[in-house]
C-alpha cells in the first residue's frame, strides 16, 4: 500500500474521524445513528452507499487518533476498497501517519501465503499541502524505521545472530553512508572484554560489537552515543529460563533493534547530532563450555562480578559494551535500551518502559519527547539501600540481587557502576522489557516487535539544542 498526501483527489471511500460533538453535527449523523454507531473509540463504521468509513475517537487528541488510524487501516485492509482518503490537519499529521503505518504494519516473511489487500492507495488530503510536505516526509521515515526495528526484532534466532546482525548493519551504514566498525571476538578479547565473551561462549555464532556513526555535513549540536542490548537469543544460558518464559527471547534483541532504527531516522531526517550506536550482539546459550554460576569474570573496566544467574546476561554484556562506549566516544548523552528485567514489567506493566538515571532534568526531557510521541515512559528511582542487596561476598558487585524486590532498579544500578564519574548525569539506562514486544495489539502496535524507543529518541535528537 501507497501512502501520499496530495490536495484533492477522488477515492474508493472517505475515512472521517468523529467524536460524539462532531458526529452530531455530521451531515450523515442519522444514518450513523441507525447503523448504531455512537463514535465510541476506535468503533468502526462503514457507510457503503455513503462511500465513508467513520473511526470514533474519544475527543480529539493525537493518542486517540493515532489508535483510531491503527483500527481504521486494520478494518481497511480487510474490505473491498482500493483507495482511500482521509483529509488532515498539521496538528494530527504525524499521529494519522503513525497510525496507519504502524498499525497496518504486517511481518510476512514466514508466511508461505501473505493475505492480499484490495487496499492500494491510502491518500492524505490538506488544502495547505506546501505547508505540510516536509512534516509528512519526516513522519513517513520516523513511521518506517520503526518497522525496520520490528522486522528485525521478528526475525528468528536461526536467521539473526550476531554474525548476521552485524552483517545487517554494515548494509544500512553503506545505505545511509554511516561508519561502521565490528569487532569480532578477536578483537573484542584484545579488548579485555571478558564479560561479555563469557555470555556468548557456548554460542555457535560469534559474539559482536557493532559502532556505527552518523555524522551531520553542519557543525554537530550535540554528540549523542545509544547502547543496545543485542541479545539474539536469551535462553538463559546454564541458569536455562523455564520453557514457556523461553518463548520470545528472540527479542532480547530488541533494544539493539531500537537503536540501529534510531540511527536509520537520524540519518535520513538529517538530524544535526552526531549520533552513535554501539551494539553488543550475543546469544546465551547452555553447554559444556558455557558460563556457570559461581564464575567469576573480570569485566572491561576491571570491576569483578561474581555470576550468581547465567539469566542475568543482558547487564554482563552492557557493563563492557557502555565501558568501551564512554572510552571512544565522548557525547553529550549516553543512553542504553535493553530488554533487561521481567522486573520492569512487574513494576510499570508491559506498556511502558522504565527510565533510570540520576539527572531529573534529563529524565524530564525524555519524558516530554515520549509524550511528543506517542510512547509510554515511567521512572523508576534509584537508592542507596538497593545498591547494597549487589554486594557480593567474593567478588566486587554479583550480577543479580539478592533479594527478589526492585529487580529492575538493581539492574539499573549494576550498570551505574560502570558509568564514568563525568558521564553521571549524561546517561540514562531505559528498560524496555515490557514495551519491546506484544502478543496481542495495543495502541499502533501489532503482533510482535513494537519499536519501542526509536519515536522517542527520534523526537529527542530532533528538537535537540
Ligand atoms: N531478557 C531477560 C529479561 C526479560 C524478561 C525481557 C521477560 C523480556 C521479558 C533478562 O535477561 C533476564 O532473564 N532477566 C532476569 C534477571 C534475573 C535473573 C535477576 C529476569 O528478569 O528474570
Ligand atoms: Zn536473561
Ligand atoms: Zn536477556
Amino acid at each position: 500500500m501507497k501512502l501520499d498526501l496530495v490536495q484533492e483527489i477522488n477515492s474508493d471511500i472517505e475515512l472521517v474521524f468523529l467524536d460524539s460533538k462532531s458526529l452530531k453535527k455530521h451531515k450523515k449523523y442519522t444514518t450513523f445513528k441507525k447503523a448504531g454507531f455512537e463514535a465510541d473509540q476506535d468503533a468502526i463504521c462503514f457507510l457503503h452507499e455513503s462511500q465513508l468509513i467513520a473511526c470514533g475517537i474519544e475527543c480529539n487528541n493525537n493518542d486517540n487518533i493515532r489508535a483510531a488510524a491503527s483500527t481504521a487501516i486494520k478494518a481497511l485492509k480487510q474490505a473491498n476498497y482500493s483507495s482511500v482518503s482521509l483529509d488532515i490537519s498539521k496538528e494530527n499529521l504525524q499521529a494519522v501517519v503513525e497510525g496507519i503505518i504502524l498499525g497496518g504494519y504486517e511481518y510476512n516473511r514466514y508466511k508461505s501465503e501473505p493475505k492480499k489487500s484490495k487496499l492500494k492507495n491510502f491518500y492524505l488530503t490538506s488544502s495547505d499541502i506546501k505547508n505540510l510536505q516536509d512534516e509528512f516526509e519526516k513522519a513517513v521515515i520516523i513511521a518506517e524505521a520503526t518497522c525496520f526495528t520490528r522486522d528485525i526484532v521478528n526475525t528468528t534466532p536461526e536467521d539473526l545472530n550476531p554474525p548476521s546482525f552485524a552483517d545487517l548493519a554494515k548494509k544500512l551504514s553503506k545505505e545511509n553512508k554511516l561508519s561502521c566498525e565490528i569487532l569480532g571476538e578477536a578483537a573484542l578479547k584484545d579488548e579485555k572484554m571478558e564479560s561479555m565473551l563469557a555470555v556468548g561462549r557456548a554460542s555457535r555464532h560469534e559474539t559482536q560489537l557493532i559502532h556505527l556513526t552518523y555524522k551531520p555535513k553542519k557543525k554537530a549540536k550535540k554528540v549523542v552515543s545509544l547502547i543496545g542490548k543485542g541479545l539474539t537469543y536469551d535462553s538463559g544460558g546454564l541458569s536455562l529460563k523455564p520453557s514457556t518464559s523461553m518463548v520470545t527471547m528472540k527479542m532480547d534483541k530488541a533494544g539493539a533493534c531500537a537503536v540501529l532504527g534510531m540511527i536509520k531516522a537520524a540519518s535520513e531526517l538529517k538530524v544535526d547530532v552526531e549520533v552513535h550506536a554501539f551494539i553488543g550482539a550475543v546469544e546465551n546459550m547452555p553447554g559444556g563450555d558455557a558460563y556457570k554460576p559461581d564464575d567469576i569474570v573480570v569485566t572491561r573496566s576491571g570491576i569483578t562480578v561474581e555470576v550468581r544467574n547465567t539469566d542475568a546476561e543482558g547487564r554482563l554484556v552492557l557493563c563492557d559494551v557502555l565501558d568501551y562506549a564512554q572510552d571512544k566516544v565522548n557525547p553529550d548523552y549516553i543512553f542504553d535500551f535493553a530488554t533487561l528485567t521481567g522486573a520492569c514489567m512487574v513494576a510499570l506493566g508491559q506498556y511502558t518502559t522504565g527510565i533510570m538515571g540520576h539527572s531529573d532534568s534529563l529524565k524530564r526531557k525524555l519524558e516530554k519527547s515520549a509524550q511528543n510521541s506517542g510512547e509510554l515512559v515511567g521512572t523508576l528511582p534509584f537508592n542507596n539501600h538497593l545498591k547494597t542487596l549487589l554486594k557480593s561476598g567474593i567478588a566486587d558487585i554479583s550480577n543479580v540481587g539478592s533479594k527478589p524486590f526492585g529487580g529492575a532498579i538493581t539492574a539499573g544500578l549494576f550498570l551505574d557502576k560502570f558509568i564514568k564519574k563525568e558521564n553521571k548525569n549524561k546517561w540514562l539506562h531505559f528498560d524496555i522489557a515490557g514495551s519491546a514486544y506484544t502478543e496481542t495489539p495495543w495502541d499502533c502496535n501489532v503482533y510482535g516487535g513494537t519499536g519501542a524507543g526509536v519515536r522517542m529518541i527520534t523526537d529527542f535528537l530532533k528538537n535537540i539544542k
